[in-house]
């Protein structure tokens, strides 16, 4: 296992995202229903959490829910909001105490009521809080956020805001629902699959990728560590030669 010692020794990725994948094969290998690999995901979100706060890491971004996933069972569905809803009452003096900020980012005007109320509540209860910023990917879909985008630039321009000439990288990242969150340095998918389930695809174009086996509710922080420690090994070119660094 890596030390905390260790791994503070080289750069901190700023920006962590991670796809919390694997829930239900969890469950499944232990004869529960999907919904038990969901509370015990919950847990262990807690668990990474809290290695990211001690690592230094400023932003967690977390897939909880993609929009794809309104497509499985009315069951599955409802479970995981209520899941969401009781996590978020549950979890918010934590987060208080960690100085923690929340926020969520998708098509939020998806979510039942509670949901809604649940973010709103803790999107103002933690806004000022500075340590480390927690961002719940829920309903969430990047080609949506793309086009939801492209949409917000049609409309400023028919305003007549700025030229179409104007439109560059920067203003599309502008208008995306991280406007004002750093790239992800690092994106850790669980669960064995090696692919993206429309998360982040604007934003993870230098990111560095980590794919591990582990099941999410085996994730904890020594697993976050692991995979900090083996971006560091990496070298960030940006389409340079390793001699121009
Ligand atoms: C990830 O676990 C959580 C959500 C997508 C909500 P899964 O529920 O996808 O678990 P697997 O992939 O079926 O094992
Ligand atoms: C991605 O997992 C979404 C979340 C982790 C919330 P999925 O389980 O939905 O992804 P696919 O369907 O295997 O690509
Ligand atoms: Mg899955």
């Amino acid at each position: 296992m890596v030390s905390i010692a260790e791994i503070k020794k080289y750069p901190i990725p700023q920006h962590v995202a991670v796809i919390m994948d694997g829930n239900g094969r969890w469950a499944k290998l232990r004869n529960k229903d999907r919904l038990i690999g969901h509370q015990q995901g919950a847990a262990a979100l807690r668990n990474t959490l809290e290695g990211a706060l001690e690592l230094g890491i400023k932003y967690l971004t977390v897939y909880a829910f993609s929009i794809e996933n309104w497509n499985r069972t009315e069951s599955e569905v409802s479970g995981l909001m209520n899941l969401f809803v009781k996590t978020c009452k549950l979890e918010l003096p934590t987060l208080q105490k960690h100085n923690i900020r929340f926020r969520a980012i998708g098509n939020l005007a998806m979510l039942n009521k509670d949901c809604q109320n649940s973010i709103r509540v803790m999107e103002e209860q933690t806004m000022q809080n500075t340590s480390l910023t927690l961002l719940v990917a829920i309903s969430y879909s990047a080609r949506w956020e793309i086009a939801n985008a492209a949409k917000c630039i049609a409309e400023d321009v028919q305003a007549g805001k700025y030229h179409i000439d104007d439109i560059d990288e920067q203003t599309v990242s502008q208008h995306l629902l991280t406007r004002d969150i750093p790239d992800p340095d690092l994106l850790i998918r669980t669960s064995g699959e090696y692919r993206i389930s429309n998360y982040l695809l604007w934003q993870i174009a230098y990111t560095e990728l980590y794919f591990t086996d582990c099941f999410w509710p085996d994730f904890n922080k020594e697993q976050l560590f692991e995979a900090v420690s083996d971006y560091q090994k990496r070298e960030r070119r940006f389409g340079k030669t390793s001699e121009q660094l």
